[in-house]
């Protein structure tokens, strides 16, 4: 692995001002996916201001349109391409309009194929590892006068001292780790994110402890694989470690991290999380099936009883844990009796909050091999089952919170005018009367009523 550090590129922040000599060109960046990609698209839009970009949020107004993307599922992959497709009008009306797409559709080379063929308007394309490298790619492009396209390749690296454009204040998202190792069968993130590599501690810790000195009140750890933090570091370390080591900054802070591979997480994790009172008794642990045998064909290497065991430790030791979880319904030759499986395996765990999918068919995954016979309505109906007795014991479980006070971070205005959101420690949302200036900060609240996933309250 290969440690580099972002350094200010003062050759193509000149070739970019040449092309734009009357006012700074703006950018406008959406990324897509899962957390570790809009930490991307926040390093993105640094990395873009600080090569002369201003940032705007409205298409029209942009001198560069960047798509940030998701490989996870087909459906994902169908919205960029329809997004990208809207702007083929915005292309002819502007002729210098850049139109980039990046992240972990364009680290496949059969997308970047089909983006050479089939959108010759897309101007500039790069994969996962690129973020360092956009302000010498643009200057490129620019020098060139036609588009940039790169062929995916690995570079297995991890940047720091990327600059930053945080979306929120006081909601921030630390990757601690990148890529993945563990190959499950239906998953793209491996081959497009590349082999597992940490960052060092004393990189973590400090941009931690900035955060921190910011007034930054959540921080998310991040990985695809927090579990296995610190293999292949010269000191020995683990996520349990790791933890321990940031909880011992000072200050108003509380810590999340996802996601957490089941087969990975340790008695020593869950000791630590009953420990530091900085972290949230919440854990996002991702089954994806109850079926053992489905478990062994997806590559999971654990096995429902001894996810069940982990379960009943933690509850064990940290009182009031709640867990939130993924599934994939439909997998390859899932049969009733595995889907039952899944069921049982859901009643019996009892998740606040599930996140359910379909199993999306990847190209170059080995589960794309498998024979597939279930037809689409079956799982779109199995996925109904799931959802109708995830939702008997979420709404159960949270209109047993009524009556409680806890504290909340306030994240947003509410959807009623007039009042605002906050995240309970369990990750779900009360909605509560009080002022817009309360954003960003701490809460007491009064549970008072359930709104089926959902709880009412006032200020305590
Ligand atoms: N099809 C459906 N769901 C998938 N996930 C990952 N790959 C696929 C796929 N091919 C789900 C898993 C994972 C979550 C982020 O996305 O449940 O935990
Ligand atoms: Fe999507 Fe996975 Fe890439 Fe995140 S890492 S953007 S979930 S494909």
């Amino acid at each position: 692995m290969e440690k580099l550090t972002y350094t200010h590129d003062a050759a193509a922040a000149a070739v970019i001002a040449s092309v734009y000599p009357d006012a700074p060109p703006m950018a406008y960046v959406h990324s897509f996916g899962c957390q570790q990609n809009v930490n991307d698209g926040e390093k993105i839009r640094g990395v873009l201001q600080d090569v002369g970009f201003g940032l705007t949020d409205t298409l029209e107004q942009a001198d560069l349109i960047l798509f940030n993307t998701c490989a996870v599922r087909e459906h994902a992959e169908q919205r960029v391409f329809g997004n990208v497709g809207a702007l083929k009008q915005l292309k002819e009306k502007n002729p210098k309009l850049v139109i980039g797409v990046c992240g972990c559709m364009a680290q496949q080379p059969h997308i970047v194929e089909k983006l050479r063929r089939s959108y010759p308007y897309v101007d500039l394309v790069f994969g996962v590892d690129g973020i360092d490298r956009l302000p010498a790619m643009l200057a490129e492009r620019f020098r060139r006068g036609k588009r940039y396209l790169e062929e995916p390749r690995a570079r297995n690296a991890v940047v720091e001292d990327l600059p930053i454009r945080r979306d929120s204040g006081f909601r921030a998202w630390l990757p601690i780790m990148y890529g993945c190792d563990n190959f499950c069968t239906y998953c793209i993130v491996p081959y497009v994110r590349g082999r597992e590599r940490s960052r060092e501690p004393a990189d973590i810790l400090a941009e931690f402890r900035g955060l921190v000195a910011a007034g930054y009140k959540e921080i998310t750890l991040l990985g695809q694989n927090v579990n296995s933090y610190g293999k292949g570091l010269a000191a020995p370390i683990d996520f349990a470690d790791l933890l321990n080591l940031l909880c011992a900054v000072p200050g108003d802070y509380q810590i999340r991290f996802m996601t957490s591979h089941p087969k990975d997480a340790s008695r020593k994790l869950i000791d630590t999380i009953a420990a530091q009172a900085h972290l949230c008794k919440h854990i996002h642990l991702p089954v994806q099936s109850g079926s053992d045998r489905l478990l062994k064909q997806m590559n999971r290497r654990y096995t429902a009883a001894q996810y069940r065991e982990l379960i009943d430790y933690a509850r064990a030791k940290i009182p009031g844990v709640t867990f939130s979880s993924d599934i994939i319904v439909g997998f390859p030759g899932e049969t009733e009796e595995d889907f039952q499986a899944t069921l049982d395996l859901v009643e019996s765990v009892g998740y606040m909050q599930l996140f359910t999918f379909i199993y999306s068919k990847r190209e170059g995954t080995p589960a794309a091999k498998m024979d597939d016979p279930t037809p689409r309505a079956e799982k779109t109906a199995r996925m109904e089952r799931l959802l109708a007795v995830q939702e008997k014991y979420s709404h159960a479980a949270v209109a047993a919170l009524v009556g409680q006070t806890v504290r909340v971070l306030v994240e947003a205005a509410g959807r009623t005018p007039g009042t605002v959101n906050g995240r309970l420690d369990n990750n779900l949302v009360v909605e509560f009367p009080a002022d817009e200036s309360l954003i960003g900060q701490w809460a007491q609240v009064k549970l008072t009523a359930a709104r089926a996933a959902m709880l009412v309250g006032t200020l305590a």
